[in-house]
């Protein structure tokens, strides 16, 4: 069980994400959406109803290689972090990752704190041996913290998400977990 206490207001606890979060995640959702244009998820896309949010949550709660982490400050999320596993046998080992931060609370560690606390949950979890993310070509800030943590550039994706009025090309990055056979490969 992930969880560490707050011990005052401004302080996040990180810790998994519960039914009691639905109306929490809908709110930090619709304004992280307004926020960022580098999440692959648009307010296009976005199903703005609590009873959404509900059954998403019940979802990852019951798939052994999926994760929905929230960083909690006072009654209010401000940051989130998923793994979603494969669904397929031959893939089910990969989990793939999606993070997000309100822009009030960047720079503040947040981010790093929840893909650390993601990144330790999948080293021991029995199904993962991989952790993979796609993140945009000009989102710096981002691929700085993935490199950071270990993640290694797998390719370019040309003109793969809309931005803006135009495109943007996507970077798939990996991290090998420690598990497989491969061992500690980076
Ligand atoms: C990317 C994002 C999650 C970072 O969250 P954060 O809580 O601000 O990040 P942290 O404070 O933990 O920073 C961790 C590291 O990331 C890098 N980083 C974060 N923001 C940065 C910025 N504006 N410029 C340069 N580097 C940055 C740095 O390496 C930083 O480490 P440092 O503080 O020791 O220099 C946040 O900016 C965000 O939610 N952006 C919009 C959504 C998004 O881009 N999600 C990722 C999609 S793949």
């Amino acid at each position: 069980m992930i969880q560490s206490a707050p011990r005052d207001d401004r302080e996040v606890s990180i810790r998994q994400a519960t039914l009691a979060d639905a109306e929490g995640l809908r709110i930090f959702k619709r304004t992280v959406l307004s926020e960022t244009e580098y999440l692959l998820q648009g307010l296009e896309d976005f199903d703005d109803r609590v009873e959404a949010e509900r059954e998403l949550i019940g979802r990852f709660l019951h798939q052994p290689n999926c994760l929905l982490l929230v960083a909690v400050m006072g009654s209010r999320v401000v940051g989130l972090c998923s793994i979603v596993g494969g669904h397929l046998w031959r893939t089910r080992h990969v989990g793939t990752l999606s993070l997000g931060v309100l822009q009030s609370q960047w720079r503040r560690g947040i981010g790093a704190r929840l893909m650390r606390a993601a990144m330790q949950w999948a080293e021991d979890n029995p199904v993962l041996r991989k952790l993979a993310l796609q993140v945009h070509a000009s989102n710096l800030p981002a691929r700085r913290l993935y490199e950071g943590l270990g993640f290694r550039e797998e390719g370019l994706l040309r003109r793969e998400a809309r931005l803006g009025d135009g495109y943007d090309d996507l970077v798939p990055m990996a991290r090998l977990l420690a598990g497989g056979r491969w061992g500690d490969v980076q």
